[in-house]
């Protein structure tokens, strides 16, 4: 620790083990990129933990190091992998199988993926309609389950010897639903657990053993996992920091990235209409109304929050926006979503925006899975615990203090996690002001 910093972070010595509910399209993607860059074969394009600097100082200064030199993160060398799913393929046959990447890379990092065997999963068809598969464990309660998970994640622990451990849901999404009686404390949620409460759904399970293990939980899907007075109770009981929902990529991404820009000029809206096509498994998910309506309200909630019709009736308050997600199987990873913007300027006059994204989703997801795992095993090497609002920056759905609400707007989702970073490290904090060049 130097003298200036805030807070003590102790040093990332030793592995970090990774643990991925969902052995699926976005987390081989992941894994074999991470692999790929070690070997030299790629770049990590997409990630500020190994690409982007951070300014320090005066602009004067001339002080912009790399993020991963200013904080001590985990290196790529030092991560090792494991997770669960409902299939039993290796982390190779499901990468063969979700196509992302091209054979003769996976070919590459055959070894290692096909060391990834996933362990049984904590599986419930309740919560995920449209799939089904063997390797799934059978007896005993929803407690007995969270027991085995534990299990599980002791074993991959002393088997890998890391030092330090992460969970990353990349899971399906499960059907929509709100906090019930059983969510609203610890101890309703251990009841439940025991006397298998409907309510209490499989993410649950896998967060409950993670938090109950002190490691950290981060949630790439929508599902309503961690956003809960229990969970958010056990995870600063066992002061471990939490993050989540939905990773930010493809069409929500660009929204966050045009909306803010039309409200800074103030120009109105009467409509934003979005539709896409995709055909991997994920999407095949999202057929299901259930899980489709999980994922509607992360993707809605968005522009609320940028655009905040109750403080500009003039300019938003009519505003239309809907969102689609057909399965259309051809196109597999390879998704295209269009958006159709109505918007007006001065005197009302109207105008239109429409954009073409053909987009690549576990492309833009793997890099996020990465960032996320280390910086939160950061935030727990720093002591920091509960939800980790810096990392709103990487969800659709950022999970705020209740009563607060989230940060939309990815300029200032960055400009808060850069400030974290240097907050962390005893730097000044940017404001943006700059007065002080004109004295
Ligand atoms: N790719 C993106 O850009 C993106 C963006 C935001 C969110 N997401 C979310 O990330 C998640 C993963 O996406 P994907 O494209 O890899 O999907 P995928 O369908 O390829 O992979 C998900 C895997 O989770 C497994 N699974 C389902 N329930 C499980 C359980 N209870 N335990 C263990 N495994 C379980 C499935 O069998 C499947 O293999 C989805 O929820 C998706 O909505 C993806």
């Amino acid at each position: 620790m130097s003298t200036s910093d805030n807070v003590r972070i102790a040093p990332a010595d030793g592995k970090l083990g990774i643990l991925i509910p969902g052995i699926g399209a976005v987390s081989t993607t992941f894994m074999a990129g991470v692999e790929a860059v070690k070997r030299g074969l790629g770049v990590p394009v997409g990630s500020l933990t190994q690409l982007a600097t951070i300014r320090l100082g005066k602009r004067t200064d001339n002080r912009t190091p790399y993020i991963r030199d200013f904080v001590p993160l985990a290196g790529l060398d030092d991560l090792v992998f494991g997770g669960w799913d409902i299939y039993e393929d290796t982390a190779y046959d499901a990468a063969a199988n979700a196509r992302v990447l091209e054979a003769t890379l996976l070919e590459k990092v055959r070894e290692p993926l096909e060391a990834i065997k996933p362990m049984k999963a904590v599986f419930d068809p309740e919560y995920v309609r449209r799939i089904n598969g063997p390797n799934v464990k059978q007896a005993g309660s929803k407690m007995d389950k969270a027991e085995m998970l534990m299990e599980d994640i002791r074993e991959f622990q002393s088997g890998t010897g890391a030092s330090r451990l992460v969970m990353i849901w990349c899971g399906s999404t499960e059907v929509f639903h709100r906090p019930a009686a059983v969510h609203q404390s610890l101890k309703d949620f251990e009841c439940g657990l025991m006397k298998n409460d409907p309510d209490i759904a499989p993410s649950q399970i896998y967060a409950y053993a993670a938090l109950k293990l002190g490691v950290p939980y981060a949630n790439g899907a929508p599902n309503l996992t961690t956003d809960t007075p229990a969970l958010l109770e056990l995870a600063r009981d066992r002061q471990v920091p939490i993050c989540g929902k939905d990773f930010k990529t493809g069409q929500t991404f660009m929204k966050t990235l045009l909306a803010p820009g039309l409200k800074a000029r103030m120009l109105g809206m009467s409509g934003w209409f979005s539709t896409n096509i995709l055909g991997n498994r994920d999407g095949e998910v999202l057929e299901d109304p259930g899980s489709f309506k999980t994922k509607e309200e992360t993707k809605l909630s968005v522009l609320e929050q940028i655009l905040q019709p109750h403080l500009h009736p003039e300019l938003y308050k009519d505003l239309y926006h809907a969102v689609r997600i057909n399965y259309y199987p051809p196109r597999g990873d390879a998704k295209e979503g269009w958006d159709n913007i109505d918007i007006f300027g001065w005197l009302g006059y109207p105008m239109q925006i429409k954009i073409d994204f053909l987009c690549r989703d576990s492309i833009l997801a793997a890099p996020l899975v990465l960032d996320l795992v280390l910086f939160l095993d950061l935030a727990q090497r720093a002591g920091m615990k509960g939800i980790q609002e810096w990392l709103s920056f990487y969800f659709k759905g950022p999970m705020t203090a209740p009563g607060l609400y989230p940060e939309h707007d990815i300029f200032i989702q960055l400009m808060k996690l850069k400030n974290t970073l240097r907050w962390m490290r005893g730097e000044d904090l940017i404001t943006h002001l700059g007065l002080e060049y004109y004295d």
